[in-house]
């Protein structure tokens, strides 16, 4: 199941101000437990409501088999929202791609932007075979800076 484009638009906001301060961002990806439209719903309505209140801000890209998600923001609310990610129940196998300090970030105006896996990302197939656990950090952030670049491009 893909995620719906009629909602992409939800979740945007403001612009952070916080362009020369010193953030983190964290790129992993993890698979799944009860994928459904609800539990996406769910969680980016979670997602939504706490990284506004925390100044976070990422893309989250989704697929029944897949979840990949960009964070970025103050560096204790990027560490204290991924504790919490790592420890829910609808998603296991959590697997760090990435961790940096940073003073530019890519989604700024998004709280958690939601993102189907494009046409251009992997297949279903690349996916079971493994193919994220090869992707290096380097990769795995060319790939949400170039979602980032689209996103300015179409909205
Ligand atoms: C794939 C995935 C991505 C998530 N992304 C976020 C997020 O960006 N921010 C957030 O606060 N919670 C996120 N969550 C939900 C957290 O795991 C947790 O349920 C939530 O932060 C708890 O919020 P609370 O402390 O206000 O009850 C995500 C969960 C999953 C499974």
């Amino acid at each position: 199941m893909l995620c719906i484009s009629i909602k992409f638009d939800a979740g945007r906001n403001f612009m952070r101000t916080t362009k020369y301060d010193k953030i983190k961002h964290v790129i992993y990806f993890s698979k799944p437990t009860l994928f459904s439209e609800k539990t996406t719903d769910d969680i980016l309505e979670i997602s939504r409501k706490n990284n506004n209140k925390t100044n976070v801000t990422g893309a989250l890209i989704c697929r029944s088999d897949l979840y990949f998600q960009f964070l970025e923001g103050p560096i204790e609310a990027v560490e204290k929202t991924f504790q919490k990610i790592k420890l829910d129940t609808r998603h296991l196998e959590i697997n760090l791609v990435k961790e940096d300090k940073t003073t530019r970030r890519l989604f700024a105006s998004w709280a958690m932007r939601h993102d189907p896996v494009h046409s251009w990302m992997w297949t279903r197939e690349q996916v079971q075979n493994g193919i994220l656990s090869q992707i290096t950090p380097e990769q795995a952030f060319a790939t949400f800076e170039r979602l980032s670049r689209e996103v300015d491009q179409f909205n």
